[in-house]
């Protein structure tokens, strides 16, 4: 036995086993069966005895584990840990290798996994995954169940294997993301066609039940009004009130109708007067408006998503939050624009999503795909409701990239 067995030791080996590695990253896979080939070969040709691949969440704060050698692959994609936690989570925050040769636990920042059976392992080797010097995107662990002195060389090949994975898990990250919102897309191109109808059927109810009927109304107090006038003024008077109350409850629910069509308020009024306009159409519960988006000018389509996700939101408020006010704020902060929608009603469980994908989506699992097209993340937070009033906010954040800033050439920029 010569220990690991690489570097100098053994070329021909390593030579063999970074060709396996380049062979299986570039296949192209998704993470987990990345994970997994590059686990099983790193074990393989190293002599150590088990391989944990742990990546960096997508919102940089944890590390799955996401391959590993069996028996231990079965637990992959269910042990997190946070960002500083454990021998791994130092590994990721501080992009610096660990070696622990024996007595792991009695290091303070070794942590106890009953699922990774660490007590029949004696020494361990952790580095970081990097693909742009110190921003680490994983962590590869070895483990040996006999005592092993690892190398500076150890080291060195374990951290080369660690930069080649780190370019594919972006890479494999990257394709999940485009996979997912290439679904998005695909199902809202079929849901677009059933949004238009049903937004057709809306206003024509809207204008058929509302609109007409108070203008029926009025034009029958009107003409009441005309008959009695010369004979009767003070019926006539009260006729003319009559309609005149019937034409302000009909430009009322023509504002309403209108407040519901995305083109003609967007495309008139701008994103903020449109929010403005969705807001006072609520009606029951004051909603109040914040809109700074500072030099920040948001293109068309991400205007409409922006105002479909606040119009569901705040139907939601009136629906279910029995809340005594909301507010919709709109910023750009820094390099994002942030959107939110908080209300001070019931709040909700929020752990049991419905399903997306079947049929047409509305609610929150549409306004979840419509977030997904425009690149921005979702989040909904909210208590579970009872007694305790906690209320529910609607956050959107997506990079101001997606937005674009104000042409050159605007008066501003004093070109
Ligand atoms: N602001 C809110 N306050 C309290 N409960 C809410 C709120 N928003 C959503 N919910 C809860 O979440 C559920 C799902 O909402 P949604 O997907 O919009 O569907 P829908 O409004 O058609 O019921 C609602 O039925 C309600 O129970
Ligand atoms: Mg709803």
């Amino acid at each position: 036995m010569t220990g690991w067995g690489l570097g100098l030791a053994d070329a021909a080996r390593e030579r063999e086993l970074l060709l396996r590695i380049i062979d299986t990253i570039s296949q192209g896979l998704a993470m987990r069966p990345l994970a997994q080939g590059v686990a099983e070969l790193i074990t393989d040709a190293t002599d150590t005895d088990v391989c944990f691949v742990l990546v960096l969440d997508a919102d940089g704060l944890g590390l799955t584990l996401m391959g590993a050698t069996p028996p231990f692959d079965e637990a992959a994609g269910s042990i997190r840990l946070a960002l500083g936690e454990g021998v791994s989570g130092w590994v990721a925050a501080q992009a610096e290798p660990v070696v622990l040769v024996e007595h792991k636990r009695a290091d303070a920042r070794y942590r106890y996994i009953p699922e990774l059976r660490g007590e029949d392992y004696t020494s361990m080797a952790s580095v970081p995954m990097t693909s742009r010097p110190g921003i680490p995107v994983g962590v590869l662990n070895v483990h040996t169940i006999e005592r092993r002195d690892f190398t500076e060389i150890d080291l060195r090949l374990l951290s080369s294997i660690g930069r080649l994975l780190a370019g594919a898990v972006e890479n494999a990250r990257l394709h999940e993301r485009l996979a997912r919102r290439e679904q998005a897309r695909e199902r809202f191109a079929a849901q677009t066609v059933a949004l238009l109808e049903a937004e057709r059927r809306r206003l024509a109810a809207e204008i058929h039940d509302g609109i007409s009927q108070r203008i029926v109304g009025l034009s029958f107090h009107l003409s009441a009004a005309a008959e009695a006038v010369g004979t009767d003024p003070v019926f006539a008077a009260g006729q003319i009130d009559a309609a005149g109350d019937l034409a302000a409850a009909a430009l009322d629910e023509t504002r309403r109708a209108i407040a519901g069509l995305r083109p003609s308020v967007l495309d008139d009024l701008g994103l903020a007067a449109g929010l403005e306009s969705l807001a006072r159409s609520v009606g029951e519960v004051p909603v109040t408006v914040e809109v700074d988006l500072g030099e920040v000018l948001l293109p068309d389509h991400v205007e409409t998503a922006l105002y479909r996700i606040v119009q569901e939101s705040l139907q939601n408020v009136v629906k279910h939050a029995a809340a005594t006010g909301a507010v919709v704020r709109l910023r750009a902060v820094e390099d994002r624009v942030e959107l939110e929608i908080g209300d001070d009603g019931i709040g909700f469980a929020t752990a049991t999503p419905r399903p997306v994908g079947a049929g047409i989506t509305y609610g929150l699992a549409g306004m979840r795909e419509r977030a997904d097209l425009i690149g921005a993340e979702l989040s909904v937070t909210s208590g579970p409701g009872g007694d305790s009033a906690t209320g529910t906010t609607v956050r959107l954040s997506l990079p101001a990239h997606a937005a674009s800033p104000r042409s050159p050439g605007s008066p501003d920029r004093g070109v």
